[in-house]
């Protein structure tokens, strides 16, 4: 299909631009995994737009940059150190951000884990390593920063899934059993805290060629221009494309809509019609 008729989701990355610059002002966020790919752009895009960031992984090393860009946008940023997979360092990480940055009123559980294997290879420490980071660690997440939301009138709550969790994830049984449970635990709370003030959503990117992915499938020699073939609008997605969707859902411009879940795949899911 040519470009001319792919029109509005053609093949260029979108910009934040349509969104106010003071959209997230007063907000403070914590961006779980914000130091790289996904969380980062989403976090500095928070930041564009007026909001105090937290970031928050494993790795200090990657963080460290990205509170600088922060600070530079003039906004206040911290890193903070954290296994997900440890609920007593959850709760750790949730009281410094509240210490140096005040009250979370948004929350993107982003932080993940994966690699390729086939179902039947699969260590028992693989499939906890992975199902732990992405299954046991949102719900970490999700439960310390929203108990602090309940007691303080609300929040947002946007949680990375992946549209491998709505069919079979040849080779990813580990990350698509934990992305479909977390999709059902977004719906769970959204239902649970409507009383509160809290929403939650889950933003489902598909194919986004992060650094990441981009080291996995160079060593396992996937070709890109064949698994584009399966994508509706003919490329791979990049970390950018996942940004305004979910700067809208942290924002109050989404005060309707939570419980919902939202694809990011280029029409992915839905079969590329030229096939
Ligand atoms: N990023 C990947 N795995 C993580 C984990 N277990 N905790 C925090 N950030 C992570």
């Amino acid at each position: 299909m040519g470009e001319a008729l792919m029109g509005g989701v053609g093949p260029t990355p979108p910009s934040t631009d349509l969104f106010v610059a003071d959209l997230l002002e007063d907000e403070t966020a914590l961006v779980t995994g914000g130091g790289t790919g996904i969380g980062k752009h989403i976090a500095l895009a928070f930041a564009d737009h007026g909001a105090d960031v937290a970031i928050a992984s494993r790795d200090m090393d990657h963080l460290e940059p990205v509170v600088e860009q922060i600070e530079d946008k003039g906004q206040r940023a911290i890193a903070t150190s954290v296994n997900i997979r440890d609920r007593d360092q959850v709760d750790a990480m949730v009281d410094t951000v509240l210490d140096e940055l005040g009250e979370i009123t948004i929350l993107v559980n982003n932080a993940g884990a994966n690699f390729l294997s086939p179902a039947e290879d699969l260590s028992e420490n693989g499939w906890r390593a992975v199902v732990g980071t992405i299954l046991d660690g949102t719900a970490y997440c999700t439960f310390a920063v929203g108990e602090h939301m309940i007691e303080n009138g609300g929040g947002s709550i946007i949680t990375m899934g992946a549209t491998n969790s709505e069919r079979g994830a040849p080779y990813h049984a580990h990350s698509g059993a934990g992305k479909a449970g977390i999709k059902n635990l977004m719906q769970t709370v959204a239902a649970e805290w409507a009383e509160y003030g809290i929403r939650a959503n889950t933003v489902a990117p598909g194919i986004i060629e992060t650094d990441a992915l981009s080291s996995v499938w160079d060593e396992a020699g996937r070709d890109r221009e064949k698994i584009s073939r399966d994508i509706s609008v003919d490329r791979l997605g990049t970390p950018d494309d996942c940004v305004p969707l979910t700067l809208f859902l942290a924002s109050n411009a989404a005060a309707y809509v939570t419980g919902g879940y939202f694809t990011v795949d280029g029409g992915q899911l839905v079969a590329n019609a030229e096939r």
